[in-house]
């Protein structure tokens, strides 16, 4: 679906936002979220972060139904001052920023179809409330995504978006943090998902690196399978550190003398903590 990202749909104002209309959901479209709630919460114990769990809790995710932007807004606005306002779906990058540095997610408001529970090419409602809204009650992470908010607008005047984007992708949507039992899932992307919220922690294939912030912003990224690579932090108050309180400046300049890294690739100075087989990636593409 091509959206024109020069101007904002007719019922939405400036910032893009629109009304959820919440009453409109019929009870098909309330009932997938339940299908997808009892799947997702069932398969993260003992596999999301701890803070991702309480956050479920907290938000009282588990009512039923598609969540009331509203309703959650006011849960969420006392534990971290966010709030979640629905858009149309994709937005301008410095539209997305602002609201992010404003403390708001932007979230789709339409449901997958039945057909559509184990992969969807489009982030739905299910993955921008149930993958991304439970850790932005967590305090350090609610900052970490306000000042990446920051940041992109500030990226946007050094034409850098595309190494600031991988920090995102390799934390937001597809983190992994230790914690004291092992490594737990963080990002959005990967607890919304049926199969990867297994496939990225349990299987041979990917490779788990620590996490390192110049090394991140190198690496390409896929966007139609499993990652071939996760990166692990220690802590959101390690990452937040790492990231809020560096100039990205002369690193945005560095970076543009540096090749970037291939998603399956390993280099001298990773730090390694499983070296994957890559199996899954070679089976679906058996010719290399
Ligand atoms: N500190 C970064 C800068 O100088 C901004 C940033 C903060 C980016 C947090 C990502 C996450 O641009
Ligand atoms: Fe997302």
């Amino acid at each position: 679906m091509a959206t024109d990202l020069s101007l904002p749909p007719t019922d939405a104002t400036a910032d893009w936002v629109i009304p959820q209309n919440w009453a409109s959901y019929s009870p098909r479209e309330h009932h997938v979220w339940d299908q997808l709630y009892a799947r997702q919460s069932a398969m993260l114990k003992g596999r999301a972060s701890a803070p991702f769990l309480k956050g479920m809790d907290s938000l009282r995710l588990s009512r039923g139904g598609i969540p009331d932007f509203e309703d959650l807004s006011e849960r969420l606005h006392k534990l971290t001052g966010w709030q979640v306002v629905a858009v149309p779906g994709l937005v301008p990058d410095a539209v997305f920023f602002e609201h992010l540095a404003n403390r708001r997610f932007v979230a789709g408001r339409f449901i997958r179809k039945p057909e559509q529970l184990d992969y969807l090419e489009e982030p739905d409602v299910f993955h921008d409330v149930f993958g991304h809204v439970p850790l932005l009650s967590d305090p350090v992470f609610a900052d970490y995504m306000q000042a990446y908010g920051l940041g992109g607008l500030r990226a946007l005047n050094f034409h850098s978006l595309e190494k600031l984007a991988r920090l995102y992708w390799y934390t937001v949507e597809f983190g992994l943090i230790r914690e004291s039992g092992g490594l737990r899932l963080y990002g959005a992307g990967i607890v919304s998902s049926f199969g990867e919220s297994v496939f990225a922690l349990d299987d041979p294939s990917p490779n788990r690196l620590q996490f390192d912030l110049e090394r991140v912003m190198r690496t390409r990224y896929q966007i139609d399978d499993y990652q071939q690579g996760y990166f692990v932090i220690d802590s959101f108050e390690e990452l937040l550190h790492q990231t809020a309180e560096a100039d990205f400046a002369p690193l945005y300049c560095r970076l543009e003398d540096l090749p970037d890294i291939a998603p399956d690739a390993i280099i001298d100075t990773d730090r390694v903590i499983n070296r994957g087989t890559q199996a899954h990636a070679r089976s679906r593409n058996p010719s290399c």
